[in-house]
């Protein structure tokens, strides 16, 4: 596992400073020792935890969403409304043609009522007169007056037995008759099944006086001893019919008919050509299946047409009313209300477009707004964090840097009298035997406390570094081959089990530092890296170029923006829990055993780095392993 180094601190050279990762869990991590910039932006705070989930970004999906409605939603209606529309021309359309054919029925049967109240009319008048009384002119001025206010009717006719006109309410050629004609035949053989109240209705015809299109209502001419004397009829008017049809009916395309039972039209609208339905045909079926009337579908032989039906019977009469509706007509109908709802819809659709969109754009704002207010905020509590930590360890280093300082003096004070004591027992060897044994004793005693003056003159060198206050002795140096030298000498410090790579970045530009100090720094963070890989591991060294600006190097007051040169030390060790990496920097910090570690050797890191006018920076993740990369300004000073 240790071997299995974290790949974001070994990845390339560490040249690149690249803050990542964030303070808690186990991402990687970055910390710049009392300097904010990138490697503190990356900390979130509890107290921002909430902002950055929550209210803003529902706000704008809700507003996406509803932008979405906004286009879904008048779409969805409009097909519900088209759907809907659909039945209610279809429901609307067979209500039609059964009102218009329920008009024409009751039109019809008038008209027949009328018709034959009239031929009642003439078969009172001329039932007892003899046949030259009919045939008298008084007969046929009294058919012209009962006819002349009934526009239904073309003309009204009296004939005898064989057919002979004998009274007319028009002028007629002599001779003229009407033997031959279908209702004349039939009323003459007075054939009872085709019969309904002795009233005959004919088939389309031409009227040979009156040279009009017709059909007759016609009535049978009884003698006293009951034989056949003749017919009455009314020849009627399909045009009226017609006529009527036309006002009566809906202004869409249709079909009115008034047929007889057998099939024969009599009157159509539109169209004026007389003819008949074909008894296999649809309506014809129809009838005979619903003599009474009925509604269906059907493309009529007549001309092709799909249309909605209706028909119906004239009550005691073999006549019905048909009436029909063009399905075409019905579909357009539904296609202009489409139309109309389209544009309600797409206008709707618009508007609600408009204002989703508006909405939509204030919630980005307002988030993009937030999300600027939570960056000022991090940035500030980091500011705050960062200032706090550079007083406290400015506060640090004065005190540490009086101290060493004082103490110092005192060690050289030490130091002197120690020596002098060491001279002054040389003299007493010349004396006697217990003299000179005592100068032996004085002068080992002397040694043990020059000693521990060394020692403490090392701790205060090490507090004078934390303090920035060292006597540095920088030289313009090449980086590579002092590290390539002294890297044999870091191999023997962290022993065999640890193998130690040193990565020398080529062309690497001269910088300005303190070659011993460097070398102690680099010693330092290499046994902290032994330190953390009891069981073995990588530790590599390596070198680089790096850019940093205000930004990277806020807090660090000694260092100018620019290049500087990099030395990065990265292990596969145990790393740092973040309290470790917070205070990782300070004097004295240590997490080791008494009497295993003093808690300097980082400090003089820091203090070293930063006394050169360069920067450090540290970045560890527990259980991943630790890299600390030192960063020296280019030698900028021509020699
Ligand atoms: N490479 C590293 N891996 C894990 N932890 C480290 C590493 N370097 C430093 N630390 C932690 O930082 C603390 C401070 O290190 P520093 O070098 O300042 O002191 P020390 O090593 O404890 O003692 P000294 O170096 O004075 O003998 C260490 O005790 C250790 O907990
Ligand atoms: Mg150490």
């Amino acid at each position: 596992m240790r071997a299995a180094l974290a790949p974001a601190l070994f990845a390339g050279p560490c040249c690149r400073f690249r803050p990542i990762g964030a303070y808690r869990g186990h991402a990687s991590e970055v910390r710049t020792p009392y300097a904010a910039g990138p490697a503190w932006e990356g900390l979130p705070r509890e107290g921002l935890a909430w902002e950055g989930r929550g209210l803003v970004p529902s706000s704008v999906r809700l507003h996406q969403m509803l932008l979405g409605a906004a286009m879904l939603v008048p779409a969805v209606l409009f097909a519900a409304a088209a759907w809907e529309n659909h039945a209610a021309v279809w429901r609307e359309g067979a209500a039609l043609v059964q009102r218009t054919t329920a008009i024409m029925h009751e039109h019809a049967r008038k008209v027949f009522e009328t018709e034959e109240l009239l031929l009642s009319l003439v078969d009172e008048r001329i039932s007892d007169m003899p046949p030259d009384a009919v045939s008298a002119p008084a007969t046929s001025e009294f058919l012209r007056r009962v006819k002349a206010p009934l526009d239904q009717a073309v003309s009204t006719w009296i004939a005898d037995a064989d057919g002979a006109i004998q009274a007319g309410s028009q002028p007629w050629e002599r001779g003229a008759e009407i033997a031959s004609r279908d209702f004349f035949q039939q009323q003459r053989v007075a054939d009872p099944s085709i019969q309904e109240g002795g009233t005959y209705i004919s088939e389309a015809f031409t009227g040979r006086v009156t040279s009009v299109a017709s059909f007759a209502i016609s009535r049978r001419r009884t003698g006293r001893d009951g034989r056949f004397t003749g017919t009455i009829h009314v020849a009627a008017s399909p045009a009226y019919f017609a006529q009527f049809y036309k006002q009566a009916a809906p202004p869409l395309s249709h079909l009115a008919l008034l047929i007889r039972s057998d099939g024969a039209i009599l009157a159509r609208q539109p169209g004026a050509t007389p003819g008949r339905l074909p008894p296999a045909g649809v309506l014809m079926q129809r009838i005979a299946d619903q003599p009474a009337g009925g509604t269906f579908q059907a493309h009529l032989m007549l001309d092709g047409i799909d249309r909605m039906y209706s028909y119906r019977k004239v009550e005691a009469y073999p006549v019905y009313v048909v009436f029909g509706l063009d399905r075409k007509a019905l579909v357009r109908r539904w296609h202009d209300n489409l139309l109309m709802y389209g544009l309600f819809a797409a206008a709707a659709a618009a508007t609600l477009l408009g204002v989703s969109w508006l909405a939509l754009r204030g919630a980005k704002a307002e988030e993009a707004a937030l999300q600027d207010l939570r960056r000022e905020s991090a940035q500030r509590l980091a500011a705050e964090d960062q200032l706090r930590h550079v007083q406290r360890m400015d506060a640090v280093g004065q005190l540490t840097g009086g101290v060493a300082h004082d103490f110092n003096n005192l060690l050289t004070v030490i130091l002197g009298n120690l020596e002098l004591i060491e001279r002054a027992a040389m003299h007493l060897t010349a004396g006697s035997p217990i003299a000179a044994q005592a100068a032996v004793k004085i002068t080992r005693l002397a040694g043990s406390a020059m000693k521990g003056v060394q020692r403490g003159a090392q701790l205060t060198r090490s507090l004078l570094a934390f303090a920035r206050r060292q006597p540095l002795q920088p030289s313009v140096l090449d980086v590579n081959p002092l590290l390539a030298e002294f890297t044999g000498l870091v191999r023997q410090a962290v022993g065999t089990p640890v193998a130690v790579t040193f990565d020398a970045a080529p062309g690497l530009p001269p910088c300005r530092t303190d070659p011993a100090q460097l070398e102690a720094a680099v010693l330092n963070l290499a046994i902290n890296a032994r330190d953390a890989m009891p069981d073995g591991g990588r530790l590599r060294i390596s070198t680089g170029t790096a850019e940093l600006d205000c930004d990277a190097l806020a807090g660090n007051p000694e260092a100018q923006p620019g290049r500087f040169v990099t030395i990065c030390v990265a292990d596969s060790g145990s790393g740092m829990a973040p309290d470790v990496l917070d205070k990782a920097f300070e004097p004295f910090f240590t997490t080791k055993p008494i009497g295993q570690g003093t808690g300097l050797g980082l400090s003089q890191v820091f203090g070293f780095a930063r006394q050169s006018g360069g920067h450090v920076t540290l970045r560890s993740t527990p259980g991943q392993g630790t890299a600390i990369t030192i960063y020296l300004p280019l030698n900028t000073v021509s020699t």
